[in-house]
């Protein structure tokens, strides 16, 4: 049978950069079923005495995701955080302006606060600067982070948080460029408002870390002007841009949809350009770093979502963006994954959006139901799983094709990790044709003494295949399709596959 040839150098000098584990990061809205009927059900069997649910606190720690971001999203940009915390009995029903619903306020900060610590995970906090502004991010930083003896911190005390949340990173404001978001803003009034919040909330707690809205997406119209424009005002207080992007199948043509990572490393490159040319025109020696906090495969549900929002307004965690993913997803959500490691040293936070129920690789049934993996909780685990230590350049000649929308697409897209503390390197493979199975020659002659640990595959012969509670037809499977032979590994990629290749001593 033909199979394409494919030849890759993996050297432990070709080092991209250390890989802050932050790039696993994941996220949790107020919105649809993620916090209520998702990490939240305390009529559940396995409810803990809070009412989380421990079978999906399970499924998050085999994520081991270090940082999710809260509470939106579109949700924060009408939140008022007071409404979350203090005795559940007095908490507001509220009309919830972001998704049309209503939000009961019976999971709040400091509740998610402790959940996520409980997860091992740290809370990435997001401030509404859509209906809100500088005093009220003050505020519910005060209330996190200030140790006691002043309004907002006493506050939290009389909560029953003595101590601090001290949570490290905050997000000035979602999504500000978009038409869609509560309180949307130019990029002047953005620049200005988030300079301005920024340097308040950086004199309250000088340890935190901000970072400033960049685009919704590669082809938002004001994309780029609006980093170059809001970063002039934001760059000296602010470590991070955002980045945003979500991709979907809509045309049914699997191999365009796959050398859609090749938009998101065109978007990364080009942010990267207009945070060193706003580096250039103020003379600075800082580097503004990424956090591309919002990133997935999302448009399944779009079409219920929009008859939920028009015919069905105003329910309790209504059934929203449940996006069931289908094999060809994960592929993509793989190559994503790639593709920001190949970025590591300047995309330094990432949050898969969404974690549970919503666009998620966590799925539960309402009740006293299962949690269950969907096909894209494999590729995203394996990455947070071996793929921590230092991004290595990957030298690779490819065969090449052009999609409808593409041009010189790659038929295999890889990146090395090493990982030095362990002594193992892990090579993350998509052979992102459907066509062809590949024959890639790996030479790794600088890991002397290394021998083929194990080589995971994810693959399904129907590309549409989805998973379920009760059936996981897309799950990885242990491949003898790596050999280790005088300092090269010959791997078989098959056509439409993820691979992971582990070498140790
Ligand atoms: O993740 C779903 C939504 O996508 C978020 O609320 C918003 O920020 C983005 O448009």
């Amino acid at each position: 049978m033909a199979y394409s040839k494919v030849k890759m150098v993996v050297d432990k000098e070709f080092r991209i950069a250390e890989i802050d584990e932050r790039i696993y990061g994941s996220f949790i809205e107020h919105l649809g079923r993620a916090v209520y009927d998702g990490i939240y059900s305390p009529e559940h069997p396995t409810a803990d005495e809070h009412g989380f649910r421990e079978d999906v606190k399970d499924l998050i720690r085999e994520l081991n995701v270090p940082i999710i971001r809260y509470p939106g999203g579109n949700f924060v940009s009408s939140f008022n955080w007071e409404d979350s915390v203090g005795p559940l009995n007095e908490r507001p029903r509220r009309l919830e302006l972001a998704w049309k619903s209503i939000e009961e306020n019976k999971v709040g900060l400091n509740e998610f606060t402790k959940w996520t610590r409980n997860v091992g995970s740290d809370v990435m906090m997001a401030v509404n600067l859509g209906t809100r502004g500088i005093a009220d991010a003050c505020n519910i930083l005060e209330y996190c982070n200030h140790p006691g003896n002043t309004k907002y911190s006493d506050l939290r005390i009389s909560h029953g948080y003595k101590e601090p949340h001290n949570i490290k990173t905050w997000c000035l404001g979602n999504e500000m460029d978009g038409t869609w978001q509560l309180g949307h803003k130019t990029m002047e009034e953005y620049g200005r408002l988030a300079e301005e919040t920024a340097r308040a909330m950086k004199i309250i707690d000088p340890t935190i870390e901000l970072v400033s809205c960049g685009s919704s997406s590669l082809t938002m119209p004001t994309f780029p002007d609006w980093e170059a424009v809001t970063l002039q005002h934001t760059y000296d207080h602010v470590d991070y841009v955002s980045m945003h992007q979500y991709y979907g199948n809509q045309k049914g043509d699997t191999e365009d949809f796959l050398a859609c990572s090749d938009d998101m490393d065109q978007f990364i490159r080009t942010v990267i350009a207009t945070c060193d040319y706003v580096k250039a025109k103020k003379r600075s020696k800082k580097e503004i770093k990424i956090s591309f906090d919002e990133w997935n495969v999302w448009y399944h549900s779009n079409a219920a979502d929009d008859d939920i929002t028009k015919n069905h307004p105003w329910q309790i965690a209504p059934p929203m963006l449940e996006d069931i993913y289908t094999f060809e997803d994960a592929l993509l959500v793989g190559l994503m994954l790639i593709t920001m490691l190949k970025h590591a040293d300047r995309v330094k936070m990432a949050c898969l959006a969404q974690l549970v129920n919503v666009i998620a690789p966590i799925m539960t049934e309402a009740g006293g139901g299962a949690a269950w993996k969907q096909t894209i909780f494999y590729p995203f685990m394996h990455a947070s799983k071996y793929g921590r230590g230092t991004a290595l350049l990957p030298v690779i000649s490819t065969p090449k094709f052009d999609t409808a929308t593409h041009e010189n697409v790659t038929a295999v897209e890889a990146v090395p990790v090493y990982n030095e503390e362990k002594g193992e390197v892990t090579i993350f493979a998509v052979n992102r044709s459907i066509k062809e199975d590949a024959e890639m020659t790996i030479d790794v002659r600088s890991f002397e003494g290394y021998r083929v640990l194990e080589h995971t595959v994810l693959e399904c012969d129907d590309l549409q295949a989805v998973n379920g509670p009760f059936n996981q037809k897309v799950a990885p499977k242990e491949t003898s399709q790596s050999v280790l032979d005088g300092g090269v590994v010959t791997s078989k990629l098959n056509k439409a596959s993820w691979n992971v290749i582990r070498l140790g001593k």
